[in-house]
């Protein structure tokens, strides 16, 4: 279980140290920080995959991610309400972190030096750390990787060189795996590659949720939904298919889903007062996309951690009881992350327990807690530069 996510330096994210629950519950207005807080984990998960610099890349590089305010915000810059300049003691710098259970992980972006590189607007890995337990000290570091690099340490605290050539825009988690002298790479980078990521799932007309689908074994839903019925017909052959059909009939009375057809499969719901059952391609948005978050929260292979971004997107308000019960439900099984701009979607997950509800704010363009105060922040130090 994840414990807590720190960011620094990304977008309104200046400096923010954020505690997860069983079930994260972030919202707030427009503007505020939501997305990028998401997109935080996104990131995270898009390292271990191979994908941050095409992921910040496709966001407009490095420049247009990093922090745009002052290094500091003094105290005189938020009586007066204006940002001022000044000269900055350290190169700004892009940093993702978190820990959990048994490991921690830092990763720290930077631009190259000028000239350095043929891509100058890349970023390249300065630092990345991974520590044991939840606090990073210099004895809990395990892997340490500075600029090209990699050191780990052995168990009398002597460390050695594992690599002195990783090219600087890879991560360790990627490049690193030596499961004898680095063990805890290779586990944390099969942890974070299983979290799910679910954002904007597609029901319009042209969704290909609609389209017939090759029956195969699919235990985990697509993010886009393409795989709707082949995911139901799997769910039908687990435990996973008593809860599916509570939370279909938990949204609609009456209602049954089924999956007609073998080599081509097609998702077809019974509804009350119909004469026939209607196909995937006939439901309404609503319709669809509910089934494709019942599909999706009921998998018989829960991930670790499971990210949901605006569920309520095209959903009617009489559904987000029904959707918040299905991610509560979930949500015993996985570590859940939902960004909400629903009222009334919060309202029905504070029944949680253990849960973190985090109404975001902006102060001076910087995104914070409300109500986080020192009490309340996690205890997080960025491995030292
Ligand atoms: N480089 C940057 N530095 C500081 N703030 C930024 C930067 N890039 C975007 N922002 C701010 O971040 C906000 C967008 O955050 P976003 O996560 O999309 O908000 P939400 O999802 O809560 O609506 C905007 O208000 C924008 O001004
Ligand atoms: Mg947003």
């Amino acid at each position: 279980m994840l414990h807590t996510l720190a960011v620094s330096n990304y977008r309104s994210l200046r400096e923010l140290a954020v505690p997860l629950g069983n079930l994260t519950v972030v919202t707030g207005a427009n503007g505020v920080g939501k997305s990028s807080l998401y997109r935080c984990l996104r990131l995270l998960s898009d390292t271990a995959n191979g994908q941050l610099v095409a992921s910040l890349a496709r966001e407009g590089g490095m420049p247009s991610t990093l922090w745009a305010g002052p290094e500091k915000i003094s105290a005189g810059m938020r009586q007066s309400g204006r940002a001022q300049g000044t000269v900055r003691k350290h190169p700004v710098r892009l940093r993702l972190g978190f820990t959990s259970d048994d490991f921690g992980y830092a990763i720290e972006l930077g631009l190259p030096p000028p000239g350095a590189s043929a891509f100058s607007l890349d970023p390249e890995i300065k630092r990345e750390s991974i520590w044991a337990g939840e606090k990073l000290t210099r004895h809990s570091l395990l892997t340490d990787r500075k600029r090209n690099i990699v050191q780990i340490s052995s168990d009398e605290g002597a460390w050695s060189d594992l690599t002195t050539n990783l090219p600087m825009f890879e991560s360790v988690l990627t490049r690193v795996a030596d499961p004898e002298r680095a063990p805890e790479v290779l586990t944390l980078r099969d942890r974070i590659r299983s979290w799910r990521f679910y954002d904007h799932m597609r029901a319009d007309r042209e969704a290909p949720a609609r389209r017939p689908q090759v029956g195969t074994w699919t235990p985990v839903l697509a993010h886009d939904g393409s795989d709707l019925a082949a995911c139901i017909a799997t769910i039908e052959t687990t435990d996973a298919r008593d809860p599916f059909h509570a939370a279909i009939a938990d949204a609609f009375p009456g209602t049954e889903v089924e999956v007609l057809g073998e080599t081509l499969m097609q998702a077809v719901v019974h509804q009350p007062g119909m004469l026939r059952p209607l196909k995937s391609a006939e439901l309404s948005e609503g319709t669809l996309r509910y089934l494709m978050w019942a599909a999706a929260l009921s998998s018989p292979y829960p991930p670790e951690l499971m990210v949901l971004n605006e569920p309520e997107a095209s959903l009617h308000r009489d559904l987000l009881p029904a959707l918040g019960r299905l991610i509560l439900r979930a949500s015993r099984q996985s570590q859940i992350w939902v960004v909400t701009h629903s009222t009334e979607l919060a309202a029905v997950l504070s029944d949680a327990q253990r849960a973190e509800h985090h109404v975001l704010t902006k102060e001076m363009g910087e995104t914070k807690i409300v109500g986080q105060d020192l009490l309340s922040t996690p205890a997080w130090t960025w491995p030292a530069r």
